[in-house]
């Protein structure tokens, strides 16, 4: 029996469409996870609700508690992840308000703590990360948004870096040349972390913007506003079908 959680990136502090049935404190080793774990539904399936940037979205990408979130969500019994997460376009495909569902990540974070082993004298193992994404679930996220008539990019590459500042155009060509497609400051250690607890994870990523040195016009913070309310609606549709149909 599959239990799923979606976890809200900027623009999303509460799940949209769903109905509270009650929060929950959970402290884990590694503290407490960024919001209480808001258990729900959207149209009667059960979905528990994680603020990656708490409540009031007081929380920085680098000061995400990126452990206590995935332990949190692992010790209550979650074995799904629908990641949410807003980010910026750098191939020609990922306009704004497209819905991405990346395949692979390049990391370019440092200095979070990207990993539950490490505690001296335990046993670590070493996780597959050669395909970092659920494959079961990326299908399930790509059929419903095709059938949905979303705009739709089914397979990118997620360059997760450092933040809070944008990038430079600079290290947007250089993550172009690596073969990043969407950028975004989140991706990461989130979903080596899941991994490590064995939640199946995938993301479904909402560009809001063209990545910096994209286009001409520069960065524009109010189209990023306007984008993510495009790009909530789309992926409140797509949640609400996915959920529908199970995972
Ligand atoms: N870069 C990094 N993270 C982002 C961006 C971006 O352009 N847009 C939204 N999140």
């Amino acid at each position: 029996m599959s239990k799923i959680a979606i976890i809200g990136g900027t623009g999303v502090s509460n799940m949209p469409g769903m109905t509270l049935s009650h929060r929950e404190m959970v402290k884990t080793i590694y503290g407490a996870p960024s919001s209480p774990l808001i258990h729900g539904s959207i149209n009667d399936c059960d979905v528990i609700f994680l603020a990656r940037h708490g409540g009031r979205h007081t929380i920085p990408p680098h000061m995400v508690n990126y452990r206590a979130n995935i332990k949190a969500l692992s010790e209550i019994g979650v074995t799904h992840v629908i990641a949410l997460a807003a980010v910026g376009g750098i191939a020609d495909e990922c306009v704004d308000q497209s819905i991405v569902i990346p395949d692979q990540i390049i990391d370019y974070t440092y200095e979070r703590s990207h990993t539950f082993h490490g505690a001296k004298h335990d046993k670590f193992e070493h996780i597959d990360f050669t395909e970092p994404y659920s494959a079961h679930i990326r299908k399930q996220l790509i059929t419903v948004a095709g059938s949905l008539n979303l705009p739709l990019v089914p397979q990118g590459v997620y360059g997760a870096t450092q933040g809070p500042r944008l990038e430079t155009a600079a290290e947007i060509r250089r993550m172009e040349n690596d073969g990043c497609t969407i950028v975004g400051m989140t991706g990461m250690p989130e979903a080596s972390l899941a991994r490590e607890l064995g939640i199946e994870y995938a993301c479904c990523a909402m560009v809001v913007n063209r990545a910096p040195g994209k286009v001409d016009t520069g960065i524009s913070f109010s189209d990023i506003e306007k984008n993510l309310k495009g790009g909530v609606a789309h992926v409140q549709k797509l949640i609400t079908q996915v959920l529908a149909k199970g995972l």
